[in-house]
């Protein structure tokens, strides 16, 4: 089992750039090429979360686009850009997913190894929301397999990482009990997500959680919370993660673009 992870594509338009000046499609063509060209090739691609910027299907119907050249399946999560109306309109035939449901949560079965999406978008609110009603679905999911590495896949941390212009923006509403629901799952292996276009780990509830870098932009480093959050250039990543028996998720973090090389160290 092989996958590979990217987040906070925030698809616009066509022809319209992220602040004037990011142009996020361009940023997931070549993210979509470099997925393609992985060797061996991942079984899917889990986008987690920020998939457009501002909630419009218009945007949604970009992003379909932009992913027909994938060459594996999409899993696509909701973060706090996305739109979930938007979304089941423009989404009405997935196979991981059916429109009837109020949230866009699901289960993938897939074996060895066990993904738990949830919704964790609050609408008109950059922080994230998981009610009863979602944390109730999580419980009975894991309830249901103790055994099999399991990961739990949001869009926003549940916890606060030292970053305090973000944090304040992090899964708010059912933080605690989402700690008590995973602590009582060993199989928990790992907690993705995405948010803070920062590169995070940080051990949470018994498990890991791995915050992945955007697929564009990211969000500059402040520890201090001393100046207004704001987008900087740094390079755009993508996660491959391999299910290794004996050891578990073993995630490589990889770079989109190319820096030159490889060349020999003679
Ligand atoms: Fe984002």
């Amino acid at each position: 089992m092989l996958f590979a992870q990217i987040t906070d594509l925030h698809i616009r338009e066509p022809g319209m750039a992220l602040s004037g000046r990011v142009d996020t499609a361009g940023f997931l063509e070549r993210a979509v090429v470099r997925v393609n060209a992985l060797s061996p090739r991942p079984d899917f691609l889990l986008i987690t979360g920020d998939l457009i910027d501002g909630g419009s299907e218009a945007e949604y119907r970009h992003l379909q686009r932009l992913l027909e050249p994938l060459a594996v399946p999409a899993y696509l999560v909701l973060g706090n850009h996305d739109g979930r109306e938007a979304f089941r309109a423009c989404f009405p035939d997935l196979e991981y997913w059916r429109p009837d449901q109020k949230f866009v949560q699901y289960a993938l079965d897939l074996g060895a190894l066990r993904l738990l999406v949830l919704d964790t978008h609050d609408p008109g609110k950059s922080s994230g929301a998981l009610c009863a009603d979602r944390l109730d679905w999580l419980a009975v999911r894991l309830a249901e397999d103790r055994d099999t590495p399991t990961v739990v896949v949001m869009h926003h941390p549940p916890v606060a990482v030292g970053l305090p212009g973000m944090d304040r923006l992090r899964l708010l509403e059912g933080a605690e009990r989402f700690a008590e629901v995973v602590r009582v799952a060993p199989n928990v292996e790992r907690i993705l997500a995405g948010h803070l276009h920062r590169g995070v780990t940080v051990r949470f509830a018994g498990t890991v959680l791995d915050v992945m870098p955007g697929a564009a932009h990211q969000v500059h480093y402040d520890s201090e919370g001393a100046t207004p959050l704001a987008l900087v250039m740094e390079p755009p990543m993508l996660q491959l993660h391999r299910l290794v028996a004996g050891t578990g998720l073993v995630s490589h973090k990889l770079y989109v673009d190319s820096y030159g090389g490889p060349q020999s160290f003679g």
